[in-house]
């Protein structure tokens, strides 16, 4: 199944516009669903950072998918679309007493916490409300994950989780509150990781981890939470418009040793919903410089900054040029020269007024939206509005 797009309806429509086909979201559902229930206590939670669309989430919710969340508008959108708060994770380095107080009164399953006093801050809270929170600590697993460094988050330089030295002291003082409970342990190495080996490597070091935790303590806790991070094909998303979900599983499956019983909890973003987007913008004009082409579209880096912010590549579609190839740089019209979709991309020649597509930009794409430049937010049409 690949991306389909009804070039005649967007004629009408003002550019530019996130295009979200939801068949194609269906299919990825479908499939995510179906290769992790062949694991018994595998379950998935949807990184709403990815894309917090109202619309989407509501399709993610029908799927029966809980929400990863990193912020109190995370978790409030989360419970809006309908997901149970039971199955409501909430991540990050820095929840705010008012985050943490809205996440307590609604009830979700488990915080992921990063440091002492924001355990500190959780007991304090929970007290007030005589609850109790449960958590999982979020382990810096020192694991490498080969992608761009400003998506690598599993390093000991990072600042995320705490380190493994530091994980025995964590625990004595959560088993100290008595207002919080330690149910798991949270991973996370990075983002869109393309080679298993990372999530391999991940595996050892949670059962060096877990080992260690049933020596020293005699502790098992009932959940591993191995964050997300499965990545998807930039360079062809019509070959591979629904990620790998089966190797990914098996990966986990085959390399991780749980203790009977224990559940494994995954939170993908980019690989449920980057597929099924792409980025419709209109040529403005097309300009010659003394050694370039450009392609001005109405789509600007503030629309999607992905090119700009960690040099990502996008595919560029002209949805109404079959001619021969010219060589452009597409840039926007944002004043400031990292404004830039590609460079000497070949692409069919474009005239003015011409509609493009950039693809594979469901994921970190209107949910990064912003208004520099005064500009408005880019709008969504899903395929079925049309
Ligand atoms: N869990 C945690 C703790 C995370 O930090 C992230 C992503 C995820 C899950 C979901 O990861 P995914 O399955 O989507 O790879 N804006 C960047 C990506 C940032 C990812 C941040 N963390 C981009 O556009 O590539």
């Amino acid at each position: 199944m690949k991306m389909q797009f009804p070039v005649e309806a967007f004629k009408g429509i003002e550019t530019p516009f996130y295009y979200y086909d939801v068949e194609l979201l269906q299919a990825t559902l479908d499939a995510v669903k179906r290769e992790a229930a062949k694991y018994e206590g595998f379950h998935v939670h949807y990184a709403i950072k990815a894309n917090f669309n109202p619309r989407l989430l509501e399709i993610v919710n029908k799927a029966g998918i809980g929400a990863d969340c990193v912020s109190g508008g995370e978790v409030r959108a989360a419970l809006a679309a309908g997901i149970p708060a039971d199955k409501v994770v909430f991540a990050g380095v820095g929840k705010t007493d008012k985050e943490i107080a809205l996440s307590l009164d609604a009830g979700i399953f488990c915080f992921n916490v990063e440091s002492v006093p924001e355990i500190e801050a959780i007991e304090r809270l929970a007290a007030e409300r005589g609850v109790v929170a449960q958590v999982a600590v979020r382990v810096n697993p020192n694991v490498g994950a080969h992608t761009h460094a400003n998506i690598t988050t599993g390093l000991a330089e990072n600042k995320f989780g705490v380190n493994y030295e530091q994980l025995d002291g964590v625990i004595d003082v959560i088993e100290s509150m008595p207002h919080i409970k330690l149910i798991g342990l949270h991973f996370h190495i990075g983002s869109q990781l393309l080679v298993m080996d990372d999530f391999i490597a991940l595996c050892s070091r949670i059962n060096e981890l877990q080992e260690l935790l049933m020596e020293t303590r005699s502790l098992v806790l009932p959940h591993i939470n191995v964050g997300g991070g499965l990545g998807i094909r930039y360079d062809f998303p019509d070959k591979y418009p629904i990620p790998d979900f089966e190797a990914y599983f098996a990966t986990y499956a085959n390399n991780l040793k749980l203790h009977p019983g224990q559940q494994l909890h995954f939170e993908l973003g980019r690989s449920l919903v980057a597929q099924c987007g792409a980025l419709i913008t209109r040529a403005t004009y097309i300009k010659s410089g003394t050694c370039k082409k450009f392609i001005i579209v109405d789509a600007g880096m503030n629309d999607l900054i992905r090119p700009a912010l960690y040099e990502a590549y996008h595919r560029i579609e002209n949805l109404m040029s079959t001619k021969a190839d010219g060589v452009y740089d597409v840039v926007g019209p944002v004043c400031e020269s990292s404004d830039v979709f590609c460079k000497d991309r070949r692409i069919p020649e474009t005239q003015r007024g011409d509609i493009l597509a950039i693809r594979s930009a469901g994921a970190y794409g209107e949910a990064m939206a912003f208004g520099y430049n005064c500009r408005e937010l880019p709008k969504a049409v899903l395929s079925t509005d049309l």
